[in-house]
């Protein structure tokens, strides 16, 4: 991304590593960006906020009820005209309360209320950075789709060596520069996403279900709604949270499911359905728990109603994706399952393949339309993947609409 006319909003928290926040302050000037920094009160114990406001041209803010300017709700004017926002450094205890959803001060009131992107550069001490805590707190922030600047491996201050320097302030800006500006090609249109499995209830402690984690449908949820969607996600049991912008609707068995996408399919756009829905379902359910008997079990077992194929014969408008996992002959039944189904498009998950399908953090997938395109999108995360899929399904729109 070009940092030039970019207003950045550089948050700088309490650690010793706020000195280097005045060279990257200096470097972003310099390149053109409108740098406003807010300081938390403990990072004013290092640098002033006079270095700050010397180096960046701009007031800074270290108090939510100091407004400099009487027609202006500092904080939430700052969080609408942000560009993006820089946390450099970044302490365990602005990590903790971002991903507690607290706003005590003015840094952290302006961070909840912004829907700019969001990038992290931590600086601590090596033992803090791998607290289960602070751990399990950047987990939280990076599925709620704020990234990381990881830092160094080096000398800390603190005496120890190892990872929890805070990166050099050129490196910094190389990451960001490196990044690609996030696309808002999806503004105004509105994603039905389905992820997850289904649960399939026998008895009130028993249930079939199948081994999918969510992760590729959140991944497609949360990529739409970066690239300006109005993102609707229908989610069977799932231990993920929910992205960031992303309205979730909970269910468990697959007639739910379908239950809850007719209910809002006539208002959508696009339509992708990546959740493991059960082919059978029992074909009764017990109130009480079943006994066990001596010898066999069989369990009767029922078709459920398949909701791609139920979407693509009430299709009007809506561009209709579906997923498919394939063992072998990926291509070939993914055809046969695009026409059988009336889809748009199809992406094949070639089942068996290390890294990739259920549970894994990545994934391979084959792109086929209904014009024959057969696209490959070789290994990668689910996130990345996420976004070429997107990438094809904004071009196909774009060639129906020619
Ligand atoms: N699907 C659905 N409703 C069902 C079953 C599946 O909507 N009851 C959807 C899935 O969400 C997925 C697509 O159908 O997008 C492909 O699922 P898959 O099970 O691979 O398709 P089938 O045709 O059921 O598979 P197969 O013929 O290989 O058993």
């Amino acid at each position: 991304m070009n940092l030039a006319g970019k207003t950045i909003c550089l948050g700088v928290s309490g650690g010793i590593a706020a000195y280097k926040a005045c060279a990257l302050t200096s470097k972003l000037t310099q390149r053109g960006a409108d740098v406003h920094v807010i300081m938390t009160k403990h990072a004013a114990e290092f640098v002033t906020p006079l270095t700050f406001q010397a180096l960046s041209r701009n007031p800074v803010y270290t108090d939510t009820f100091d407004e400099k300017h009487p027609e202006k709700i500092a904080h939430i004017d700052l969080a609408d005209k942000a560009d993006l926002f820089l946390l450099a450094p970044t302490t365990a205890n602005l990590i903790g309360k971002l991903a507690a959803g607290i706003a005590d001060d003015m840094l952290t009131t302006t961070l909840l209320a912004t829907e700019a992107p969001v990038y992290i550069a931590p600086a601590m001490n090596v033992h803090m950075y791998a607290h289960p805590a602070v751990i399990r707190n950047m987990q939280q922030l990076d599925d709620w789709g704020y990234h990381f600047i990881e830092p160094e491996a080096g000398y800390l201050a603190c005496g120890y060596v190892g990872k929890g320097r805070l990166e050099e302030p050129e490196s910094i800006i190389r990451i960001l520069e490196e990044r690609t500006e996030p696309k808002r090609d999806l503004e105004g249109k509105k994603v039905l996403v389905t992820a997850g499995p289904t649960q399939e209830t026998i008895d009130p402690v028993r249930f079939f279900t199948n081994h999918s984690s969510g992760k590729m449908g959140y991944a497609v949820a949360e990529a739409a709604a970066k690239r300006g969607a109005d993102v609707t996600l229908v989610s069977g049991p799932s231990q993920l949270a929910t992205p960031l912008g992303v309205k979730r609707i909970d269910i468990t068995s697959a007639q739910e499911m379908l239950d809850q996408v007719l209910s809002v399919y006539d208002q959508q756009d696009i339509v992708i359905k990546a959740a493991a829905v059960a082919d059978y379902r029992p074909v009764q359910t017990f109130d009480s728990k079943v006994k066990k008997q001596d010898g066999n079990l069989s369990i009767e077992m029922e078709r459920t109603t398949d909701i791609l194929l139920t979407l693509g014969q009430r299709k009007q408008h809506q561009f209709l994706v579906g997923f498919a996992a394939e063992t072998n002959d990926a291509v070939a039944y993914g055809i046969g399952k695009l026409e059988r189904k009336h889809l748009d498009a199809i992406c094949v998950n070639t089942v068996g393949k290390t890294g990739a399908g259920f549970q894994s953090d990545t994934n391979e997938v084959i792109y086929l339309n209904r014009e024959g395109k057969e696209q490959h999108l070789p290994s990668d995360t689910k996130k990345q993947i996420a976004h070429r899929i997107l990438d094809e399904i904004v071009q196909d729109m774009e060639a129906d609409r020619k």
